[in-house]
C-alpha cells in the first residue's frame, strides 16, 4: 500500500483547492489528506478522501450549520481565512426506486423478492420524483425486477424528464424496447448486468443489444454479481467486457441468499482482478461494501469505496418486504414512506456519522472510503 500525504497547508485560495482537486483525483485513494483540511474546503465527491486528523481545528459559525461537524474536527482559523468555510447540506446522490419486481430472468443469486405484476404505481413514482426535487437531488436510478416490464415506464420517464433530473437505469439489457427508449429519453447512465450463466441465445441477444445501446448512452457501466462461476469463467467475462467496451465493469460483493466467497476464493478473484486491471484500458472495481483493509490492503486497488450502500450517498424505495424507504437493497431498517424523513432519520444520521464503527476503525485513515465495520460485526 503505498500513501501520500499533505500535511499541512497554511494559506487557502482556489488555485491551490484546483490543484489540490487535479492531485487527488489523479492519486485517488492513495492520496490521504492527515492533516490541514476540513470538509468544507472540498467538493462533495471528494470528502470520502479526506481524513481531516488535526488538532487545530476550531469550531466557527459555519460548523453550527454544516452537516458534516461530528465527523470534522473543526476549521484550522488560525491558518486558513474563515471565509472560505462554507457549511455542508448533505443530500443523496440520487434515489433509487424499484419500480417493478417482475422479471423476465430468473438468476439464481438475485436479492430481489420477485413478483409477477408488482408494479409501483405512478402516483407513488410521481411523489417520490417530486421530493427528490425538493430536496435537490438530482438523479433518479430505476430498477427492478426488470424495470423494461413496468407498464408505464414511459409516463414515469415523462415525468422524470419533466422535473429536469437525471435518469440512470439498472436493467438486464434482454429486452430490445430499451433501445428505443435511449432514442426517446435523456438516459445519462445504463448499467447492465452480465452473467454468464444463462442460455446461449439470449447471451448473444443481449450483448447485441447491448453493442447497440453504448452507441445511445453516454455512460454504460456492465455489473456482475462475485460468484464462484465468475472466477472459474472469468476469462470468458473479460472477452466479453473487452467486446463491450463500458466505461466501467463493476463487480458486487454477493447480497444474500447469494453466498459470500471462501477466503481462497477471494484471493483467486483478487489475482484475477488484479491481472485484468493491469493489461486493460478498462478496469473492474468491486463496487458495494467489501471492508478495504481485507487481503493485506489489495483490496484498496480494486474498491470503488463504500458510499454507495447503508445510504451513504443514496436511499433506496423499495416494494418489500413493507413498501417505502430504506438504506440501501437489503438493509432491513424500514425507513418511512418519505424521502426527507427518510435521509434524515436517526439511522441514516448514524450511518453516515459513522457513529456505529468498530474502534479499529474509527482510527483508520481510510474510514471516509471504507465506511468501515459495525461494531458488533466481525469480519
Ligand atoms: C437486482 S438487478 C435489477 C435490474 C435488472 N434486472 C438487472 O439485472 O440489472 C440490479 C443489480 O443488482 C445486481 N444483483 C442481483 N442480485 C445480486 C446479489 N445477490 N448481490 C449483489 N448484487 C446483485 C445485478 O447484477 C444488477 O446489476
Ligand atoms: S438480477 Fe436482474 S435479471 Fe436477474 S433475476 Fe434479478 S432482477 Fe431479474
Ligand atoms: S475502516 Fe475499518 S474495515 Fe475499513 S479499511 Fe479501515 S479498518 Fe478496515
Amino acid at each position: 500500500m503505498s500513501e501520500i500525504s499533505i500535511i499541512t497547508i497554511k494559506k487557502w485560495n482556489p488555485k491551490i483547492r484546483n490543484n489540490l482537486i487535479k492531485l487527488m483525483m489523479q492519486y485517488h485513494i492513495h492520496l490521504t489528506l492527515t492533516k490541514g483540511i476540513p470538509f468544507c474546503l472540498l467538493p462533495p465527491e471528494l470528502y470520502h478522501f479526506v481524513i481531516p486528523d488535526y488538532s487545530d481545528g476550531q469550531v466557527i459559525e459555519s460548523c453550527l450549520n454544516c452537516d458534516l461537524k461530528p465527523l470534522c474536527p473543526g476549521f484550522p482559523a488560525n491558518r486558513i481565512s474563515t471565509k472560505y468555510a462554507q457549511p455542508i447540506k448533505l443530500i443523496p446522490n440520487e434515489v433509487v426506486i424499484e419500480i417493478t419486481r417482475e422479471c423476465n430472468r430468473q438468476c439464481s443469486f438475485c436479492h430481489v423478492s420477485r413478483q409477477k405484476g408488482a408494479h409501483l404505481p405512478v402516483r407513488r413514482i410521481e411523489t417520490i420524483v417530486q421530493s427528490a426535487t425538493q430536496l435537490g437531488i438530482k438523479a433518479i436510478r430505476l430498477t427492478g425486477g426488470e424495470p423494461l416490464l413496468h407498464p408505464q415506464l414511459n409516463t414515469i420517464l415523462e415525468i422524470i424528464k419533466e422535473y429536469n433530473l437525471s435518469i440512470i437505469i439498472n436493467s438486464n439489457g434482454t429486452i430490445p424496447e430499451i433501445l428505443q427508449i435511449l432514442v426517446a429519453y435523456p438516459v445519462k447512465n445504463l448499467l447492465v448486468s452480465l452473467n454468464l450463466s444463462q442460455d446461449r441465445d439470449i447471451l448473444t441477444r443481449k450483448i447485441a443489444i447491448i453493442l447497440q445501446a453504448k452507441k445511445l448512452v453516454p455512460i454504460l457501466r456492465i455489473g456482475t454479481v462475485i460468484r464462484k462461476e465468475l472466477i472459474e469463467n472469468f476469462s470468458a467475462y473479460a472477452k466479453i467486457i473487452h467486446k463491450l467496451k463500458p466505461l466501467l465493469w463493476e463487480v458486487y460483493r454477493p447480497i444474500p441468499p447469494a453466498p459470500d466467497l471462501t477466503q481462497q476464493e477471494w484471493q483467486t478473484l483478487i489475482s484475477k482482478m488484479e491481472i485484468f486491471n493491469k493489461h486493460s484500458k478498462i478496469k473492474v472495481k468491486i463496487a458495494n461494501f467489501t471492508p478495504l483493509c481485507w487481503f493485506n490492503w489489495k483490496i484498496l486497488n480494486l474498491s470503488m469505496g463504500n458510499f454507495a450502500d447503508r445510504g451513504h450517498s443514496r436511499v433506496v424505495y423499495r416494494s418489500h418486504p413493507i413498501e417505502g424507504f430504506y438504506l440501501d437493497y437489503y438493509d432491513s431498517h424500514f425507513l418511512g414512506y418519505d424521502l426527507t424523513e427518510a435521509w434524515f432519520s436517526e439511522i441514516a444520521i448514524k450511518q453516515r456519522m459513522l457513529s456505529e464503527i468498530s474502534s479499529t476503525c474509527l482510527t483508520c485513515r481510510y474510514r471516509m472510503i471504507c465506511k468501515g465495520f459495525l461494531k458488533n460485526k466481525t469480519s
